[in-house]
This record gives structure tokens, C-alpha cells and sequence, in this order.
């Protein structure tokens, strides 16, 4: 049988990961926990987000994954080095991949992250950017409105680009040209950003480069699968199932097609 790979969120975000990931390895089976029963993690204390992780990734550990992927930033930034110490597979998270993906996009010098709260609190991405380039300037905002708007569905209404303005305000002054989207519900608001930093700013989601350090790890590791068989995935929400379907079926679209999905319904914690 296939060994999946784990892949985890407080909800909807790390879907944006999952979907980079169908495209990139498309033979990989997924199993995906979202949260949303106890979304958002952003604003949570750093020690009830790194329990909430735990509890997911022993539920997940049932299915013997062959690594583990935090698709979350908040959960990034306080269980990651955690997790991996107590874990004997390769666990991943996205903070650096995003770092990485920044450095390599900006000419300026300067990177502007967004986040949750949590994340932001944590300093993980200046860290992250640092290590790479020491001389880096970073500019660090919180945006705690948006991920409850990517969770409740609404954030193809039309006052979202608003609520996006409003959050982005402090930045649109300062000369930057790439901003690091650093939580994984934020390619969600993709367009409605990108109306209001305008074409000189790119936007830096870590979703792809988190594929990609997938993808090498199981390459060195012999583990890529190689299966003529299409992979059946397992997603589970512990929230409300309807509205986590209808989201992710929404927002994998092409992916969605060519997948086969098994949407299930968890509790862990409790
Ligand atoms: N998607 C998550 C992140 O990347 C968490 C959002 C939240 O639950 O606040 O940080």
C-alpha cells in the first residue's frame, strides 16, 4: 500500500499547499487535516497551538505517513523543530520555503510579510530571511481579519478587496516589491491583494516552493511513489464538513478533477 503524505492546517489554508502539491506529484497519495472546528490558530497562545499540532499529527501518524507537512505558518512557528525531534519521519513546515522564495524574488532588499498574528509575534520569518541573507530588511505586519474571511467562504464577496485594503494599509507606503504571504489561507485573497499592492509588489505564496522541498525530499530519500494507479486521497475536517468541501472542491478546481477524494469528518483532542 501507498504511504501518504500527512499534510496539516487549523483549516482551509493549508490547502493551498495541497493543491501545489497534486500538481507537482501527482502519483502522491494526501492525507489532509484541517482544524475547523477550533480555527483560527493565529490568535491562540503559542502553547495551544503547539498542543493542538500534536493532537493532529498523532491522529494523522495512524495513517503512516511518509512525512509530515505543516501547511500552517502559525503551527510552523512554534511546533515545527518540536515535531521533528519527536518524529522518525522528515517533517516539513513553510515558513522557510516562503523565506526562500522571497530571496530569490526580491531586488530591493526589502521583504514584507504578512501573517497572523501568532506567526508575525513569533519573529519565524525574520529568522528565516536572516539565516539566508543577513542583510535583508524585513517588514512585518499582522492581518488578523483575513483568515476568517477565507474560512467563512465569503472571500470571493464584493467587499473583500476593503477588508484587504484596510489590512494592508500600513504597508502600501513603504518600497517593497515582494510581500510573502505568510499564511497559508492568504492565496485565497490572491486577486483582491494583488488590486491593492498594485503590479510593482510581488506576492510570494510558499506553496510552491513547499512542493518543490517535497518533492526533493522523497527523490533523495527513494520514496517518490511510483504507482500506474491514481492515488485515492483522504481529507478531513473537524469542523463543518459541507463548507470545507465546498471550499476546497471550489478552490482545487482543475486539481480537483483529475483526483479522486475521500472527505471524512475527525475530532482529535477531545
Ligand atoms: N493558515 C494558517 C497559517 O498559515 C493559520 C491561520 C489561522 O488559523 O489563524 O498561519
Amino acid at each position: 500500500m501507498q504511504q501518504p503524505i500527512a499534510i496539516l492546517d487549523s483549516g482551509v489554508g493549508g490547502l493551498t499547499v495541497a493543491k501545489e502539491v497534486m500538481r507537482q506529484l501527482p502519483q502522491e497519495k494526501l492525507i489532509y487535516f484541517g482544524d475547523t472546528a477550533r480555527t483560527p490558530y493565529g490568535s491562540r497562545p503559542a502553547q495551544e497551538v503547539g498542543l493542538f499540532t500534536r493532537q493532529i499529527i498523532d491522529f494523522l501518524m495512524q495513517y503512516k505517513p511518509k512525512m509530515i507537512v505543516i501547511a500552517c505558518n502559525t503551527a510552523t512557528a512554534v511546533a515545527l523543530e518540536e515535531s521533528k525531534q519527536r518524529l522518525n519521519i522528515p517533517v516539513i513546515g513553510v515558513v522557510h520555503p516562503g523565506a526562500r522564495a522571497a530571496i530569490k524574488s526580491t531586488r530591493k532588499n526589502v521583504v514584507g510579510v504578512i501573517g497572523t498574528e501568532g506567526t508575525i509575534k513569533s519573529g519565524a520569518y525574520e529568522r528565516a530571511l536572516k539565516q539566508i541573507s543577513p542583510s535583508i530588511n524585513v517588514i512585518s505586519l499582522a492581518c488578523p481579519t483575513l483568515v476568517p474571511l477565507v474560512e467563512s467562504g465569503l472571500f470571493k464577496d464584493s467587499q473583500v478587496t476593503a477588508t484587504v485594503a484596510e489590512a494592508l494599509k500600513p504597508l502600501l507606503s513603504i518600497e517593497l516589491d515582494c510581500l510573502i504571504l505568510g499564511c497559508t489561507h492568504y492565496p485565497f485573497l490572491m486577486k483582491p491583494m494583488k488590486a491593492v499592492v498594485g503590479p510593482n509588489v510581488r506576492l510570494i505564496s510558499s506553496a510552491d516552493e513547499t512542493a518543490r522541498e517535497i518533492s526533493t525530499i522523497l527523490y533523495h530519500r527513494s520514496q517518490l511513489a511510483h504507482t500506474a494507479d491514481a492515488p485515492v486521497h483522504q481529507f478531513f475536517s473537524s469542523g463543518d464538513a459541507q463548507k470545507f468541501h465546498d471550499i476546497a472542491v471550489d478552490w482545487l478546481g482543475e486539481e480537483m478533477k483529475q483526483q479522486t477524494i475521500v472527505w471524512q469528518t475527525a475530532a482529535v483532542g477531545e
